[in-house]
């Protein structure tokens, strides 16, 4: 069992390593100003904090209160916000800055379905900003905090996944302390992006060390757990060796798009198909004598293909060959300089010699 299992053992640890360690300079630490906490929560929803820091300063001086941000035009905002990235987030600053105006009299709300009703705000930076700006006791659980809390109590599964998020979140909230919210929220940040970092983590300084069932594991790398990759879609398909008396091969032009687009390949059907008649009703040849050949397997980016292909062999009687754009007869005894693809021309080259040409039937040449 974890030391830190108790809820206040763990904010106790974490709030006395935050004493010691935690960020407590940063520009908008300056004041308890809502409208700069949260200029700052937004800005560091998906930036680091050194990078934040020069546009905060800018932000702050471009627009020194809420109400001069809901005045500006977007031109102005983005102008300011440029060069930070994922600009959804000024554009719902902004917009967000007219509603408080609008329906606030100016003042951030203070209450947490206001603040979380506002655009660009979440579950997770509406408790953050109550926390900071308000000492009201809101769990939170951005990237960060979800990598410390999967890491020490061993969490499986993919936070994206309805059930481990809520797990995730049941946790957040018991951990929580009623005391120092402020502190315990930047702390628990401030936790995953320095010392349990995604990559290269310091055990060696964390509070945590020996109380960290991924540490203990040594398992850091495998918290949070990745997204699991959807299954690889099979398809399976038959082709249809269709081959004359002396050897040569019928093969079908594929369509301009998609896979093997353009190239002379095998004709197809369905695995179901009676391949016997597949080839008398499409090309209206008589069938002699049909060989199951090996499967094949080819892997495509998006998806694994199963080549179910039989040899068919058809009486020369009937080989007048339709369009000669789609179809054409290939000799693999001599084969033609044409756009194969490569498990196709495979196949042809380890048909048995016996199946590659009827040497009796060719004329001495
Ligand atoms: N990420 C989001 N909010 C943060 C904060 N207040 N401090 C550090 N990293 C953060």
């Amino acid at each position: 069992m974890l030391k830190v299992s108790t809820p206040s053992k763990f904010s106790d640890k974490l709030l006395s390593w935050f004493d010691h360690h935690g960020r407590k300079t940063l520009p908008w630490h300056r004041n308890r100003d809502p409208y700069q906490i949260w200029v700052s929560e937004i800005m560091l929803q998906q930036t680091q904090v050194k990078a934040v820091i020069p546009y905060f300063e800018r932000f702050i001086l471009a627009f020194p209160t809420v109400a001069d941000l809901a005045a500006a035009d977007s031109d102005t905002v983005m102008h300011n916000w440029a060069g930070l990235g994922y600009y959804a987030r000024a554009r719902n600053l902004h917009k967000a800055a007219i509603q408080i105006v609008t329906n606030h009299e100016s003042n951030f709300p203070e209450k947490f379905d206001d603040v979380v009703a506002l655009p660009g705000i979440g579950r997770s930076t509406a408790g953050a900003i109550l926390a900071f700006c308000f000492g009201q006791r809101y769990p939170i659980l951005d990237g960060n905090v979800k990598r410390v809390l999967t890491r020490i109590h061993g969490i499986e599964g993919y936070p994206g996944i309805r059930a481990v998020e809520n797990q995730l979140w049941q946790l957040a909230d018991t951990l929580t302390p009623a005391e120092r919210v402020g502190d315990y929220t930047q702390a628990i940040m401030d936790l995953g992006a320095t010392l349990c970092s995604r990559s290269r983590p310091n055990c060696q300084r964390c509070p945590f060390r020996g109380d960290c069932n991924a540490e203990q594991n040594n398992a850091q790398h495998l918290f949070p757990f990745r997204k699991p990759k959807a299954a690889r879609k099979q398809k399976r398909v038959k082709m249809l060796v269709v081959q004359g008396e002396s050897g040569q091969i019928l093969l079908e032009k594929r369509p301009e798009t998609g896979i093997w687009g353009g190239l002379w390949s095998l004709p197809e059907s369905e695995t179901t198909d009676d391949a016997a008649s597949v080839v008398a009703r499409r090309f209206g040849m008589q069938v002699k004598e049909i060989e199951t050949l090996a499967t094949l397997h080819h892997g495509f980016t998006h998806f694994d293909l199963e080549i179910h292909p039989e040899l068919i062999a058809v009486s020369s009687s009937n080989l007048a060959i339709m369009d000669g754009d789609h179809h054409l007869w290939y000799d693999p005894y001599e084969p033609q300089t044409l756009g194969l693809p490569a498990i196709v021309s495979r196949l042809l080259d380890n048909l048995s010699p016996k199946n590659k040409l009827n040497v009796d039937s060719r004329p001495a040449s």
